[in-house]
């Protein structure tokens, strides 16, 4: 694997690889010096020209875990404030001698503009509306590890999906992996058209919650709205919010998630993330490990998976 672009270049056998992969840095992750070799050399540098908290630390963390050096691109404070493009950036950062490029940008496209100016590989970590790849793939990662396989579960995404790439890639993603996907969303936050996604509509949250084996949030991304979508944000939350007592009609075994950041009490109300089937949490730890792994893949000497022992040997908790 040279890039890490798009759901829909990995393909289900993709997916999976990766997934299994991600089962050994998840053991890693649990040691008591959760730091492996296998990236020794390696540079990794994150080029961020979009807010972010959990994918940014969670790659950084992900590359250190592998022993790469990592450089951290930070638009408020560089060159781009004095009118430097995009191309003589990334241009810069390669003449550095890096291996890889972890992109978020709010345009979508990004990532292949940028794959096709350098050698290094390029992992898209979030382009505007368009795909956001790591998050689905530890998306199917927290479902896997809790109800051991997508195939045949009912997932319903609710919210936002029009400005979502988190929507796109999941829906991609869930959908390989066999899963059935429904969006449920007021009409003006869907995309004028879901010709080709394979999705169905329901018709309210409160119609198929019953149903849903997976109910995952999706914040109102309020900074890609360009007029008013929805009457109010109660009303939002009277008609899609996860509340307490809509909590109460969820499946037992069904599992609560969302991407981060959450805005409580709009999508999900505050007590829903502290009940058993929210997998929030996990969501992010797993997102280290799903993230070892595509670094792994894509910069390891490409040798089938041989795990190397921990940096300090003896150290195994
Ligand atoms: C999301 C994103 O930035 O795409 N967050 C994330 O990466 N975990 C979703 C969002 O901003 O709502």
């Amino acid at each position: 694997m040279k890039h890490l672009l798009s759901i829909d270049d990995l393909g289900p056998a993709g997916i999976e690889e990766i997934l299994r992969v991600t089962d050994s840095f998840v053991e890693v992750s649990e040691r008591a010096i959760p730091k492996v070799p296998a990236l020794r050399g390696k540079t990794v540098v994150s080029l961020f020209y979009e807010d972010s908290t959990r994918t940014r630390l969670s790659f950084e963390t992900a590359a250190k875990r592998l022993s790469a050096d990592t450089m951290t691109f930070s638009v408020s404070s560089s060159s781009v404030n004095k009118g430097e493009s995009l191309r003589d950036t990334v241009e810069t950062i390669e003449a550095m001698g890096i291996d890889a490029v972890v992109v978020r940008h709010r345009s979508a496209g990004v990532p292949w503009r940028v794959a096709g100016w350098m050698q290094a590989s390029v992992i898209n970590a979030g382009d505007g509306w368009h795909e956001h790849p790591t998050q689905a793939l530890l998306d199917c990662y927290t479902i896997r590890s809790r109800r051991g396989s997508l195939q045949g579960l009912r997932i319903g995404i609710v919210g936002d999906i029009k400005h979502s790439r988190v929507a796109r890639s999941d829906i991609a993603a869930f959908a390989a992996l066999g899963a059935s996907v429904s969006v449920i969303a007021p009409p003006t936050l869907l995309p004028p058209s879901l010709d080709g996604w394979p999705v169905q509509v329901a018709p309210s949250l409160d119609a198929i919650l019953p149903d849903l084996d997976v109910v995952y949030l999706l914040r109102l991304q309020r900074e890609r709205m360009t007029e008013a979508l929805i009457p109010s944000l109660r009303e939002y939350r009277a008609c899609y919010g996860l509340t307490a007592s809509r909590l109460a009609r969820l499946d037992p075994d069904a599992l609560v998630m969302h991407p981060g950041p959450m805005n409580r009490g709009v999508e999900i109300d505050a007590e829903v993330t502290d009940d058993p089937r929210s997998v929030i949490t996990a969501q992010v730890a797993n997102g280290v490990a799903v993230r070892m792994a595509v670094l792994y893949l894509i910069l390891g000497s490409g040798a089938e998976l041989r795990l190397p022992e921990p940096v300090l040997s003896g150290t195994r908790a």
